[in-house]
């Protein structure tokens, strides 16, 4: 395996290498993961194997090669093929086929409609029990919109942007309208003010929080959503607004918020869920994969549509934050300087931190 030093990242841990709907488009996927470039690939008979992009003959990219069926991937160069456990099996022109010809396997498993591998010491490798088994994965995929937005940026700052709901004010007001906390500020019933909750968990290994507005406007794409499914709300209709976010590190963030109508205690919530995961590429990029579901619709699929739709903003203008922090940050390590992270709110940015300096 390559020997780059990329020693920010951490290695053992499962990374999601590509969804799963992406083999539907190409068989072979050439993907840098951590710094290492990986070649992806999925046999005839339906199998998804990882080995470094390289091939050990003469380091010609094996994810420009195909797959043949009996044989495995074959180097675009000169034809060598490999089997999934990494053996060079056929060499164009000659019937003995040298031992060193062959390539180290990396662990991957399918689950979840996702590929994911571990790049870091295979005797190390946890069981897939280790991936945490978080709600949204379990939603049937015709309910799921996915995609991946590559970043020019550290995973980092995105981990710090989803860990710190106190930029939505100012980043989201073109996607998600306006800040939670501006729409607990707007008109609400007269005898009853918004109220505002907020509480967090920061763990060992793990960060969660909670974000609860009750009896608001709900800002303006979370109202909409909501009618969408009630029909028209008046001006005196206010909706309690419940946010749960987990993040299993270094990646893995779990947001599911809860609409419903003020005061309501049926459980009859509009759910809006987002499957954040981060892989990074390398120090300074990062595979920004999401999954996005509405359950309790209804019936009304069209949310989901709406949903996705106002995602896709929402995750780009913190791309562009994240980049524009990338380009002034360069190479410098921003949790060396301590004062960069004095703000009250900056909490569980520095607990993220932590946790993240603590698995490299
Ligand atoms: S470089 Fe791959 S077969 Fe020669
Ligand atoms: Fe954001």
């Amino acid at each position: 395996m390559p020997d780059n030093n990329y020693s920010s990242l951490p290695l053992n841990t499962w990374y999601v290498a590509a969804n799963v709907e992406e083999f539907e488009v190409h068989n072979v996927i050439g993907r840098r993961i951590a710094g290492r470039p990986i070649v992806l690939w999925r046999s005839a008979e339906g199998n998804v194997h990882a080995f470094e992009d390289s091939c050990p003959h003469r380091k010609a990219p094996l994810s420009m090669g195909e797959v043949i069926a009996d044989k495995g991937l074959r180097c675009p160069y000169h034809g060598f093929t490999f089997a999934g456990d990494g053996r060079c099996n056929g060499v164009p022109g000659q019937e003995k086929v040298p031992t060193q010809w062959r390539t180290n396997p990396y662990p991957v498993i399918e689950r979840y409609n996702c590929i994911w591998i571990w790049l870091g010491d295979p005797s190390r490798a946890r069981d897939e029990s280790s991936i945490p088994a978080f709600m949204e994965f379990g939603i049937e995929p015709y309910n799921v919109r996915s995609g991946l937005i590559p970043v020019d940026a550290d995973y980092r700052l995105l981990v710090d942007n989803l860990l710190d709901p106190t930029h939505a004010e100012f980043v989201h007001r073109t996607s998600f309208g306006s800040s939670d906390l501006s729409a607990a500020q707007g008109p609400a019933r007269s005898e009853s003010r918004p109220q505002e909750e907020f509480e967090s968990t920061i763990e060992e290994d793990k960060i969660s929080f909670v974000y609860r507005l009750i009896n608001s406007r709900g800002g303006p794409c979370f109202r909409k959503a909501y009618s969408m499914r009630e029909g028209e709300l008046s001006d005196k209709d206010n909706i309690d607004y419940i946010m749960h976010v987990e993040w299993q590190p270094p990646g893995l963030f779990s947001y599911c918020i809860d609409l419903n109508s003020a005061d309501s205690t049926d459980g009859n919530h509009l759910r809006l869920v987002n499957l954040h995961i981060l892989t990074p590429e390398t120090e300074q990029k990062t595979h920004y994969f999401y999954r996005c579901s509405v359950l309790n619709d209804g019936g009304q699929d069209s949310i989901l549509d709406y949903w996705h739709e106002i995602d896709r903003m929402a995750f780009n203008e913190d791309k562009a934050i994240a980049e524009g922090q990338q380009r002034n940050i360069g190479d410098q390590d921003l949790f060396a300087d301590r004062s960069l992270w004095a703000r009250g709110s900056d909490q569980m940015n520095l607990g993220g931190r932590r946790i993240l300096q603590r698995m490299s």
